[in-house]
Parts: structure tokens; sequence; C-alpha cells
């Protein structure tokens, strides 16, 4: 998979093949270049890709090339990992300070140029797990990994870059490690350190950065914004991956499709503060980095002391964007998603948040879960207000102790009870939380986010609670296992409904409080690590007021999430095919609600309503002992259906075939439409969704994905066809349509 050449002047030039792309790079007078990255090439050395330009005395050129190569300048260099104030003027992904110590001073401290240049490589097989923070994996046979140190000539800093290529993706995962080898003993500040930079030459025509925007409710909708010379950039400082945008984005270009054109894919494996941005510089370079955001983030380095940045994943594809997404849904399935539940078949729930927010007792639990088991429902999940004096959202986020008032049999034998039904059992909890009014606050005020002497904001009436701080976590760790060891607890919905301000961590000395949101991240990471370790055998699934930190970092530890708290099944389709860009089906946590519907007051057919949520982890939120018994019956066809249609959905491929957005839709009121297809083309599932009618609207449906050779029934109509005429001509789905209507089509091989 890594193969190295010697250039002409002996430096090593490296060309990583991964699944079908090709990524290579070179050492050139020392420095690391990047040469190309696409669709799998046959030559090693590409240096003649080289940017030169043209003698021009304002450029700077470092002294070292200067007799050799008047051409080369760092300014149009293309750079693996391009560092600072050293003749590159184009944003950074390193940037470190130099500092005294007591009695200890240098000509550096102070200043922040960082140059690095090329020491040494190493190639093992497989991925080395380099800390504890969330990563892709790999065996020894399924991937290899370059390592190559770089170091700064004056001070001695090293830089250590991992490169890992797989034989099955077309991906390279990339982290950096900072040590401070430096030859002085000083502490250094690290300003900036991205987990991944690329610098792309000539991409025709027009580039575009893909990205994924949204707010609370409405998450994850696709944008295209064209690149122009300067910096277009998505980023969080909430503290959290955050509902706004998400740590992903797709370098395009105008031209790309769904299965035409080149698509980059650059997602960042981290919860916290992030930037992805694309800096266009005067030579159309487009410089593409990912990592930590650097606003609000510094981190002190003592000597010997070395930094990990997040991972960042690289996905190509130069058939458009369903192939760069088919990639990502495969690798973070099957090598970032953990433990049991990765693979086993997820259970059809009812959370009783919509059925009852938080006016329930036991009494009225019990009977929803009763109507659950008679519609063959699979588990019970008991969602907020089960503890402390929890009967609104003003109170009790931290007292993690069962509210008897309310769950008067005691949890232990409600789940009994609920077990007895049949049903597995769930909760929700929001660790990282803490409400003002709650026995938590009163006893420790200083455990929550704060800066002292300076007003704390407030947000769904709570604070953050410190994560940076070990008592917290000991006190979280050992009131959940209390909980989850008290009774038969199979599934934690693990939320997180607010943003983090005032950041400051008392217990951290000046020089190092802003370290605190990239700490608190950790230290969450630490906690979901104690748990899923004590507890491996429970489901977990994510929550942030929706898909507020649903990225892929979470995944890591919880194999589903809650994708949106708009259960609107025609808001859904925007929200989940846009999560589909990155996020597989079986991430996506997806529910039939009431009607008419509690965010948008719109009413869908329960029919339509099934077939959105079916694309995910499916379940239902809403009071089942409210249904007619019509709809109880749809609830037994649905979740039959679920199960006959998991194994095409959750591990097929999917296929965009009509996004809610393109042009197609002008013309025939606005649509969508998707299919999996299973991995050895036996079996496929379309869904179709008229989300507005027009008059007299004609869609004939191009499949995709099938073996043109095989011939597929229509298991409804019994109807064969040939798998090319489905991909060719299409199928004819014109008839009369209103608005939310929809259809699924299933097709098996014969
Ligand atoms: C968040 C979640 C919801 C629900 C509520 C409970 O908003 O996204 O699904 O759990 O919290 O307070």
């Amino acid at each position: 998979m890594i193969h190295v050449h010697h250039s002409q002047r002996g430096e090593p030039i490296f060309h990583l093949k991964s699944g079908d792309s090709s990524y290579v790079l070179s050492v050139f007078h020392g420095y690391l270049l990047h040469l190309y990255c696409g669709a799998q090439v046959s030559d090693d050395d590409l240096e003649y890709l080289l940017v030169q330009i043209p003698h021009d005395s304002v450029v700077p050129r470092p002294s070292h090339t200067y007799e050799e190569n008047k051409w080369f300048s760092c300014d149009a260099a293309t750079f693996e990992y391009p560092a600072n104030g050293c003749g590159d003027f184009r944003p950074s992904a390193i940037a470190v300070k130099m500092m005294e110590a007591h009695g200890n001073s240098s000509a550096f401290a102070g200043t922040t140029a960082t140059d690095l240049r090329y020491v040494s490589y190493e190639i093992v097989n497989g991925k080395p797990q380099v800390d504890k923070q969330p990563a892709v994996y790999a065996s020894d046979e399924e991937a290899q990994t370059l390592i190559i140190t770089c170091e700064d000539p004056a001070t001695k800093l090293t830089v250590k870059l991992y490169y890992t290529a797989f034989r099955d993706f077309s991906a390279i995962c990339r982290r950096t490690v900072i040590e401070n080898s430096c030859k002085e003993q000083l502490p250094l500040d690290i300003l900036r350190a991205y987990s991944a930079s690329v610098d792309f030459t000539s991409i025709e025509p027009q580039p575009q950065l893909l990205h994924l925007w949204g707010t609370w409710a409405r998450e994850r909708h696709v944008e295209r914004t064209p690149l122009a010379h300067g910096t277009v950039s998505v980023s969080s400082k909430r503290g959290a991956s955050s509902h706004y945008h998400n740590p992903f984005a797709a370098l395009v270009t105008e031209e790309t499709t769904e299965t035409h054109g080149m698509a980059v894919g650059l997602s960042l494996i981290y919860s916290g503060n992030f930037e992805i941005s694309a800096d266009t510089d005067p030579y159309g370079t487009v410089r593409l980095m990912a990592g930590i955001n650097p606003s609000d983030f510094t981190w002190r380095l003592e000597p010997g002391e070395s930094f990990v940045t997040p991972e960042a994943v690289l996905v190509f594809s130069d058939e458009g964007l369903g192939k760069m997404s088919r990639t990502f849904h495969k690798l973070y399935r099957s090598h970032l998603c953990r433990g049991e539940w990765r693979d086993k078949t997820r259970p059809v729930l009812v959370n009783n948040w919509e059925a009852t927010y938080f006016d329930f007792d036991d009494e009225k639990i019990l009977s929803i879960a009763k109507e659950a088991a008679d519609c063959g429902i699979e588990m019970f999940v008991l969602d907020d207000g089960w503890f402390g004096q929890r009967n609104s959202d003003k109170s009790s986020l931290g007292d993690w102790f069962v509210n008897e008032d309310k769950i008067r049999c005691g949890m232990k034998k409600l789940v009994e009870q609920i077990n007895a039904l049949g049903l597995k059992f769930g909760l929700w909890f929001e660790p990282e939380m803490v409400s003002p009014v709650s026995e938590l606050y009163k006893a420790h005020p200083d455990w929550c986010l704060h800066i002292e002497g300076r007003e704390k904001s407030i947000a769904r009436d709570q604070y953050v609670l410190d994560m940076t701080r070990q008592d917290v976590r000991d006190y979280l760790f050992e009131r959940m296992s209390a909980i989850l060891s008290s009774a038969n607890i199979e599934y934690v919905k693990w939320d997180f409904n607010r943003n983090l301000t005032e950041v400051g961590s008392g217990w951290l000395p000046a020089e190092r409080r802003q370290e605190t949101f990239h700490r608190f991240v950790l230290g969450t990471y630490e906690l979901l690590d104690r748990l899923t370790t004590a507890f491996p055998q429970i489901l977990l699934e994510g929550c942030s007021s929706g898909g507020g930190r649903y990225d892929p970092a979470m995944l890591y530890y919880s194999p589903q999430y809650w994708t949106s708290d708009d259960t609107d099944a025609m808001e859904r389709v925007d929200i989940q095919l846009g999560t589909s860009m990155v996020y597989p089906a079986s991430s996506m946590s997806c529910h039939v609600s009431a009607c008419p519907n509690h965010q948008t007051g719109r009413m869908t057919s329960f029919r339509t309503r099934g077939h959105v949520a079916m694309g995910g982890a499916f379940g239902y939120e809403l009071d089942l002992t409210a249904l007619s018994d019509e709809e109880k019956e749809l609830i037994r066809q649905q979740v039959d259906e679920y199960h006959r249609y998991y194994n095409v959905i959750n591990r097929g491929d999917l296929y965009r075939l009509i996004m809610p957005n393109d042009t197609y839709n002008g013309k025939q009121g606005k649509c969508a439409a998707w299919m999996y297809v299973s991995e050895d083309k036996s079996e496929a599932l379309l869904t179709f969704v008229v989300m507005r009618t027009s008059v007299k609207p004609v869609y004939f449906l191009k499949l995709q994905g099938l073996d043109p050779m095989a011939q597929y029934r229509d298991e409804e109509s019994g109807r064969i066809y040939h798998g090319d005429t489905l991909m060719k001509a299409g199928l004819n789905l014109t008839r009369r349509y209103t608005d939310g209507d929809s259809m699924v089509v299933h097709l098996k091989k014969v």
C-alpha cells in the first residue's frame, strides 16, 4: 500500500495507494511537499507537478534552495503540513510560540516563526493507536501507516505526521503529534495545531466547498460555496461540534454531481471547537485544512511533553459525491463504530419524550410499554424526567437519583415489569450538565464551567459541568454506574443540551486556561470510555438537542445518534439526506412521531412517517395509548418491514437519486429519492417521497448500483425487470401524488 522511491536528489517520494486512490508526497530540499491526491496513478515521481513561479524579487525564497532552484518559493509550494512565518504567508497548520522559563531565556522566546524539515520516516503495518482519542482502527492486513518525523532546524521542535492508507478504502487518515524536544529546554505554547492540511493545484472547473450547515431542529443541510481567492471556512467555537456546522467539508467542483466528478471529503473525528477551511492562493492552489479551531486555544508544552491532534479522514472519489459517501459509510460503520452493537441488529424502540414530556409516572410508562409490546416494538426508552425533582427543564440535572414520587415502584421493579412484557429498557442521561436548582449545584457550585467574577450565561436553565475535573468525572461515573447496575438497563441516551460559555477552569494555571475547551472534550471522551468499558453490553445513543454533536468522535462511542429533534417526516428528508453525506444509515436514529407534528404542525400520513424513519435506527416517539387500532396495525406492519429491510438499509450501499433541492424538482414540485443496495447486489430498496406535488408530474427514476446483468423482482407487484433496464430506462413512478406521499419499492434478485 505504501511505496517509497527516491528523487534525483536522493530524497524520498512516498506513494500511498489506498483503495483505488493515490496520495503522493515527497521531500524536496528538506521540505515535505504534497504532489498529488485523487484517482490512482501509476507514476511515483510526480515532482514535475510542483508549482514553479518565475523569478519575482518580492517573493521570499529560502537561501538553501535558491542557487539550485531559483523558482522555488515557500509561498507557492504545496506543503504537507505548512509551518508559520518562514516564507509561506498562507494559513499555517502549525504555529508555536517559544516561552521563557524562570532564569532561562532564549533568542526564540516570544516568537512564533516555525519551520519544519523532513528528518526520517517509518512504515508500520496496521494503524497504531497514538493515544486514547477516538480514531479509525484497522488490522495489520487492512492498512499501513507512514510516520514522518520533521523538525524545526532552529529550535529542534519535533512534529510527527501519521498517514494511514487502506487496502479496501479510498481514504487516508491523518494526525499530528507535536513534541517539545526543543534544544533549549524551554516551555512552548502551541497556537495552532491542525490535524491535516492538503494543497491542491489546478482544481477545474470552479472549485467549491460543500459543507453541512444547520441549527437546532434543522441540522446538516447541504450547501455548496464557490471558492474565491482568500479563505472559506466552517467552524465551531461552541465547545461542541454543533448544529451549526458539522466537522466535515468536501472539495468539489461546480460540475461534481452524485455520480460524476471529483469529491474529496474531509471529516474530523472531533467533538469540540473545530475549523475546516479552504484557502485559495494567487496561483490557484487550494489549501484544505481541518483541525482544532485555533480561536480560544493554546496548549502549553513543557520540555519532553507531546500533543496529539484529533484524527482527520480524507476520502477520495472521482465518481461524485455518492461514492465518497459510500466510502465514509463503510469506513465509519466497520472501522470507527465499536462494540457489540456495531454489527448487532438494533431494536425497534419507543421513546416517551414526545409522548409525555415530563408528565409521567410508572403507570403511564407501563401503559405505553404494554401497547409497545402488543405492536411488536422491542425496547422502551425512558427519556428526561425520571431523576431528582425534574418535572420541567428548570431543575435537577446532576442529581442522578431515581425520583420515586414518579417511579413509585423503583427503577429495578419498573425495568423488571417492562422486561416481562418482552421489551428491553433504556434510559436518558445528560451527564455533562448541572441545573442551578439541584442538590449537586448546592454542594459543588464550583463544579460548573465559570470564570470567577464574571456573570454566567444560562441556556435551557442549565450550566455545563467542568469536564476537565477528575472529581466531576468520578462523580458522574459513580452515579451513572450505580443507576446502570441497579436494573437491567440495556440502552443509554447520552444527551448534551447547551453550548459552553465563560470557559475557564479554576484549577488550571493562567497559562493553561485556554486549554479548557480541548480538555473538556478529552474529559468527556474519558468518561465515555470508562462507561462503555464498564458496561460493554449497553447500546449507547448520542444526542445533543437532536444532532448538535453528531460527529465521528461520538460514533466511536455510540454507534447511533439522535439525528434531530425535528421529527417531521418532510423536514427529516433534507436532514437525513444531508447527514448521509458522511454518516451511515445505521448511525441515524429516526422515529415516527405524532401528527400534527410537534415541531412544525404539519400533517403527514403514518405510512410516509414510517418510510422516512426507516432510513436509520428505527423507532417511535408518540403516545401509543392514544392511537387507533388501525394505526397500531400499521405499526405492526412497519416493524415487520423494518426487519425485512434491515440488512439492505443498515449494511447496504446508499445511492441518493434525487436530492430535495435538485433542479429536477423545479419541474416536478419537490421530491426526493434514495435507494440502498445490498453489498452482493441481491436486494435493493427504493424510497420515493413527494414533499410538494405539482400538476401532472412525470417521474422516471433511474436506479443505481444494481447488477446490470441480473433480473430483479418487485416484491409487491411481482414484476420482473433487468438491472440494466432499471438503471438505464428507469422505473415509471408517474401517478397522482398529494403532498407528503411516499412509496417504497423492494427489489430482489431472481
Ligand atoms: C433534548 C433531546 C430530546 C429529549 C430532550 C429531553 O432536546 O434532543 O430528544 O431527550 O432533550 O429534555
